[in-house]
């Protein structure tokens, strides 16, 4: 668990108008967020492999797992490796695509959000005080469009075999398909039910101008290590919770220090569709370790994070070894890390004085100098959309899009 992430039924689709409040006191019009949630079939060539490893079919499992994959002599996945599983399927993807009411200059501009591990599409779209804390209100209201998605294995995405399938090769070709079928303006036609949308979705069905990619913690990852085969497909890309450093190699928060249950176990309901293989983080402790900083924690927002948490697959962590930040010399659009000044999970408590230019620049040497950068937002940890100062911070994510023409 090594690494820059110390680790880290097909209905209608349905149309919802909500309305994405404006700041207090602004004189902005209210701008209206129109969504339809879609089921979006991905096809995905990849190559993962197998791994010798304790299956978890219960909470006992799930800590027998943990302490064998980070005390027996073989951590590290790369040696547990007993074949390669070639993957050549179609994947049903669920995702919300969100537009502005109005007419914006931004509208053609879309967002593709990546959730990180343990949470779903609903990470961005928070809906407790959403005014304060909802990413894609703040998007919307700024005039982008925005399609969030539930990575493979959570939410309204299908949970395919949780060893074999769900790794981060075929999560890095889900991510590229799903940015190649909205490039191609797509997205409602390749989705089932498009007939459902009936009037509005001459609004949804738009060809992007601009595509730019916003990612948190693991969803970040996939997102940097798609970058290599595929620079060219986004115009920018924003990563929180992800953050080029030098200490990971000591950070002592691994997953031994937090515990997770077997998914369908810890809430037979809730997760009744999670088989072997899937576990969750398994309570507010866990979840406040992991994500959250006393100075800009609400407590409604850890419970509503317990209550949006999704499982996690076994296969998302055992791939994590091959799978290494690596290079994306083709890229070279702007990009921004947006790290909490306090993260736990990726800076061990403290960000401060430990952001490593050189490693930046090492995986990313086509971003002009200007263009690579990083923001600590104070006092906050791991999940920065969670905070109390969240839309502090989205005020400085748009901003730096903005500022880059995007
Ligand atoms: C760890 O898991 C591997 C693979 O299932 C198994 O062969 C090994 O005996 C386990 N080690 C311990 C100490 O439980
Ligand atoms: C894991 O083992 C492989 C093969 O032995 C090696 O190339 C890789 O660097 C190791 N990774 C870590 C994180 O130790
Ligand atoms: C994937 O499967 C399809 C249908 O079986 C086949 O035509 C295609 O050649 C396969 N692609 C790869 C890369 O194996
Ligand atoms: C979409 O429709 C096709 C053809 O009817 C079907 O094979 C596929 O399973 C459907 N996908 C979903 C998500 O229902
Ligand atoms: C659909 O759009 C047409 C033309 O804009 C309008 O006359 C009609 O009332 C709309 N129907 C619905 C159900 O909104
Ligand atoms: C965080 O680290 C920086 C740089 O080492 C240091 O100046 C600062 O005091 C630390 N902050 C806390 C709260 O420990
Ligand atoms: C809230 O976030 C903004 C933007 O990063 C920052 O300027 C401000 O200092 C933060 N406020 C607090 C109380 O941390």
């Amino acid at each position: 668990m090594g690494g820059i992430l110390p680790l880290v039924s097909f209905g209608a689709l349905v149309l919802a108008s909500t309305t994405a409040s404006t700041p207090t006191g602004s004189a902005t019009t209210t701008t209206t967020k129109l969504c339809v949630q879609l089921q979006i079939p991905v096809h995905v060539v990849a190559t993962n492999y197998h791994y010798d490893q304790p299956r978890v079919d219960s909470s006992i499992d799930a800590i027998d797992w943990t302490v064998n994959v980070t005390t027996w002599s073989s951590s590290n996945f790369t040696e547990r490796i007993t074949e390669r599983v070639d993957v050549n399927k179609t994947f049903n993807i669920g995702a919300q695509l969100c537009v502005p009411s109005r007419k914006t200059s931004k509208a053609g501009i879309l967002q593709i959000a990546t959730p990180g591990l343990g949470f779903g599409k609903e990470y961005f779209d928070v809906k407790v005080d959403p005014q304060q804390y909802s990413y894609v209100d703040a998007a919307i209201n700024k005039g982008y469009s925005v399609l969030s998605y539930d990575r493979l294995g959570t939410g309204a995405s299908e949970k395919p075999d949780a060893y074999d399938d769900v790794q981060i090769p075929v999560e890095i070709e889900i991510l590229a398909g799903l940015t190649k079928i909205a490039r191609g303006g797509k997205l409602l036609s390749s989705s089932n039910a498009s007939s459902a949308i009936s009037n509005a979705s001459a609004k949804f069905d738009f060809v992007p101008t601009k595509i730019v990619h916003i990612g948190h913690s693991f969803g970040s990852y996939i997102n940097s290590l798609m970058l290599i085969n595929y620079p060219d497909i986004i115009d920018g890309a924003i990563f929180t919770g992800l953050y080029p450093n030098s200490i990971e190699a000591t950070n002592p928060l691994n997953v031994l220090n937090y515990n997770h249950a077997f998914a369908k176990e810890s809430d037979p309901v809730r997760f009744a569709k999670y088989g072997s293989g899937y576990f969750v983080l398994d309570n507010e402790e866990t979840l406040q370790k992991l994500f959250f900083q006393k100075a800009t924690l609400d407590p409604a927002l850890l419970t509503y994070a317990d209550s949006i948490k999704q499982p996690e697959a076994i296969g998302e962590y055992s791939s994590e070894d091959d799978n290494p930040l690596a290079p994306a010399p083709n890229y070279k659009g702007p990009l921004m890390f947006f790290v909490g000044e306090f993260d736990n999970f990726i800076c061990n408590g403290n960000c401060s004085g430990i952001y490593s230019e050189a490693f930046a620049r090492q995986i990313y040497p086509g971003v002009g100098v200007d263009d690579l950068t990083y923001y600590l937002q104070p006092n906050t940890g791991h999940a920065s959309m969670l905070s109390t100062n969240a839309s502090a911070g989205y005020e400085v994510m748009l901003g730096f899009l903005d500022s880059r023409g995007l």
